[in-house]
């Protein structure tokens, strides 16, 4: 029998996906309706209640903000019922807040789960991100390594031309420099307006998606969530922690950082096993957005366990009465 106090993953992964499902529901109201916080915020007040069911003393370790910003869900919040596995966790309750309230494609719930102490406490500070899907040699492409020159060096591991690579970016007047790099290789880009988790996961099924790297900088928590899906699906992803000013690094320090110039390969994100999953709130490449329909809500979630490699595509159809 499994000591108590190890890391279901298995037992735990069903219980992920009903968290991640009640935020998807939660917000689907909201969808189209112009309002990001409260859409958030239903999300957050549904995957805590939820997440407070589960048998596990769990610690929010990539949460809503600092305690002091975030009233529910913030970083060191203990979850759980307070019997079972301690474990991390890391989550965005509602990830692509304005893809919610303009109706976007790609917005998600998303929810990692992992033994304590193995995932990175990345503070909310920026991150250079860098991912590939499975398949290719170790380290084919770097972080040090320029744009273009990326780009060049995963069509020669693929075998193909430049021009043949897709290369996914967050629209920003930042990525400027970079987005022309990338153009001027002949590769394709595919801008996304937010939701660089899901950009991330694009590499991973990139027969479906068309998408064969990201690149950009994005939000540090999403950066570990990101890896925790990839860890699960395979593929490569690197991040470097991105600091503007002195109360970031500070950030940074309180959550245990000293090395600001890291980089981080999948695997330094997340240390052991994890369990992902991921709910679609508006219809997406991963997974299809929530149905409304009289008397019945509809959701989809995607459900992933690192140990075996499974990813479960799960429908769920809730009567709402
Ligand atoms: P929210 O859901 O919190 O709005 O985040 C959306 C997002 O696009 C993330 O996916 C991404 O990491 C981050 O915002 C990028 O930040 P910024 O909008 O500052 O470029």
């Amino acid at each position: 029998m499994a000591n108590k106090e190890e890391f279901q993953d298995r037992m735990l992964s069903l219980g992920l996906a009903r968290v991640s499902e009640a935020a998807a529901m939660a917000s689907a109201k909201l969808v189209g309706r112009g309002d990001e916080k409260a859409a958030d915020q239903a999300a957050v007040n549904a995957m805590r209640d939820q997440l407070n069911l589960l048998d596990i003393q769990g610690t929010v370790v990539i949460g809503e903000g600092e305690r002091d910003e975030a009233p529910m869900l913030f970083i060191g919040e203990e979850v759980g019922s307070g019997h079972g596995p301690e474990v991390d966790i890391a989550l965005d309750p509602l990830e692509g807040t304005t893809l919610t309230a303009k109706d976007m494609p790609n917005a998600l719930t998303v929810i990692a789960m992992a033994p304590r102490r193995t995932l990175l406490h990345a503070p909310d500070v920026y991150m250079d991100k860098l991912a590939i899907g499975p398949g290719y040699p170790k380290d084919v492409v770097s972080l040090d390594m320029a744009p273009a020159e990326r780009v060049r060096a995963l069509a020669r591991a693929r075998g193909c031309n430049d021009d043949d690579i897709t290369v996914c970016i967050l629209e920003r007047p930042r990525h400027e420099d970079l987005i022309a790099e990338v153009r001027s290789t002949g590769a394709a880009i595919r801008l996304i307006t937010d939701g660089d988790v899901a950009g991330v996961i694009h590499c991973a099924e990139a027969e479906i998606t068309g998408i064969d790297m990201y690149m950009g900088s994005g939000g540090a928590p999403e950066g570990v969530l990101a890896a925790s899906a990839l860890k699960c699906m395979g593929g490569q992803m690197w991040g470097r922690l991105l600091f503007r000013n002195n109360d970031e690094r500070g950030r940074a320090r309180k959550a245990g950082i000293e090395d600001f110039d890291r980089i981080y390969a999948r695997d330094d994100m997340v240390t052991a096993d994890v369990i992902f999953a991921a709910t679609g709130v508006t219809d997406g490449s991963i997974v299809k957005g929530i149905k409304r329909e009289p008397g019945v809500l509809e959701t989809e979630t995607i459900l992933m366990r690192s140990k075996t490699g499974s990813v479960r595509r799960m429908t769920y159809r809730n009567p709402t009465g």
